[in-house]
């Protein structure tokens, strides 16, 4: 019997890498049009760098996280906890004030595989360290929306909120219990599991009569400083003067436990019930939770297999194209040679001065070779038996029009921009 994949993860076969190309690559660009520097970490950490960094009782870290045998190493979840781990690590904070980083990584969660989710995926991500101004949430905002439009992504929606300061959520916290003690016969297991450990959560909840509760339950906005307010405010007014769009969400929290302040998701209803493309937000505690001495920080990650999936739909409507793989230059077609080094000799050199050329390593006939040189949209053939050795020249093909010019075999490349060169002088006249 055949191995399968693992449940939860998928295979990029080589007709598929342009896609995941186009979306790191465009990613890469913008990241570093916004002069964030890469970071790469391990794939995996100490398992208490998780427990620490994200929380004990949120989902990920009590039921999603793949740890070895002996629990004391995990496969990392998400990247900030891991960004920050490094950024303590090598003192990235001597280095400059603020740390503008960014990463294009695998994660691995044990969750309920489905459209959208799997339990080992990609995110795209940025961490900014060592800013509490509200500036650079924009920045980070921007930043985000910036990747998305520059991929051809369009149609999602911002939603943000400010979950204030630890203390702030205290007060808050205890209301939202008080009230949702007065309804406990309303709540779903999971709820009452959560009314005691992270209340917050039973906001996101999908629970239909939940969901009616909350319209009557406490607002966490109306539980915060005017600090707060004000920081949050901020945000908004430069959002508008930058005129991103985005819808302010009081329900909205997030399913890692260090943010403080500003929080947001871009939502895309076409992604289904897995509807959040990007979340992040701020985590002015983390660094010093782990370790470090205090510093502000605020951040995003991006799912790349639900932008994936996006543009693909796009793509089948026909509204966006996948750039495609750089052509084959060029194909050579062994006629019958006996000594094939002198074909691997004329490649080698080619492919050193930059040409993609290929030739036969199945002892094809000159006609199957042609008909391969097709199915390879080779730009050019040429066909190399024992007299274009001995003459040292051989016709060389342009396959789009059937021109021929006569080539020398050591000067190929040399006649491939000649080719070149006059067809543009043809274009222009
Ligand atoms: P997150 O919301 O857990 O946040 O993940 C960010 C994005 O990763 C999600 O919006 C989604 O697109 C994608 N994603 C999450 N889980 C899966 C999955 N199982 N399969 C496919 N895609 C998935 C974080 O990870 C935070 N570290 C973001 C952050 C950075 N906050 C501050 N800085």
């Amino acid at each position: 019997m055949q191995i399968q994949k693992p449940r939860g993860t998928y295979d990029i076969i080589p007709s598929e890498i342009n896609k995941r190309k186009y979306v790191e690559d465009t990613a890469k660009k913008v990241f570093s049009n916004f002069n964030f520097s890469e970071i790469r970490t391990p794939t995996f950490e100490n398992t208490q760098l998780f427990k620490r960094g994200i929380g004990e009782e949120t989902d990920i870290v009590s039921k999603e996280m793949y740890s070895f045998s002996d629990g004391e190493f995990t496969l990392k979840p998400e990247m900030t906890a891991s960004v920050i781990r490094a950024y303590l690590e090598n003192s990235l904070y001597n280095e400059a004030p603020l740390q503008k980083l960014f990463y294009i990584s695998n994660m691995f969660r044990a969750e309920r595989p489905q459209k959208g989710r799997f339990r080992e995926f990609s995110q795209f991500g940025a961490e900014a360290i060592g800013s509490g101004d509200y500036t650079i949430d924009v920045e980070i905002i921007a930043l985000a929306d910036a990747i998305l439009k520059a991929l051809g992504v369009t149609e999602f929606t911002i939603k943000l909120n400010t979950l204030g300061t630890i203390e702030e959520r205290k007060v808050y916290l205890d209301e939202l219990r008080k009230y949702f003690k007065q309804h406990e016969p309303v709540l779903s297991e999971t709820s009452k599991v959560r009314l005691e450990k992270n209340p917050l959560r039973i906001l996101d909840t999908k629970n239909p009569e939940e969901i009616k509760l909350l319209e009557n339950a406490p607002v966490l906005y109306d539980f915060l400083n005017d600090a707060t307010k004000t920081h949050f405010q901020n945000v908004l007014s430069s959002l508008d003067a930058l005129n991103i769009k985005y819808e302010v969400d009081y329900k909205l929290v997030r399913g890692l436990d260090y943010y403080s302040h500003t929080t947001f998701e871009f939502i895309s209803t076409a992604l289904g019930a897995q509807s959040a493309i990007l979340g992040g937000g701020r985590y002015d505690l983390l660094v010093e939770m782990l370790g470090g001495k205090p510093a502000p920080a605020i951040g995003f990650a991006a799912g790349i297999e639900r932008i994936l999936i996006l543009l693909e739909e796009k793509a089948k409507e026909k509204h966006f194209t996948f750039p495609e793989e750089p052509r084959l230059n060029l194909y050579i077609v062994n006629a019958g040679l006996k000594d094939n080094t002198k074909i691997q000799k004329l490649l080698l050199s080619l492919r050193a001065a930059g040409i993609k050329c290929e030739s036969d390593f199945l002892s094809r006939s000159v006609k199957s070779q042609m008909k391969e040189a097709n199915k390879l949209n080779a730009e050019y053939t040429i066909v190399i038996g024992e007299s274009e050795i001995e003459t040292g020249k051989g016709k060389l093909k342009r396959m789009s029009d059937g021109k021929e010019i006569s080539a020398e075999l050591g000067r190929i490349y040399d006649d491939i921009m000649l080719f070149e060169e006059i067809s543009n002088k043809q274009n222009a006249d």
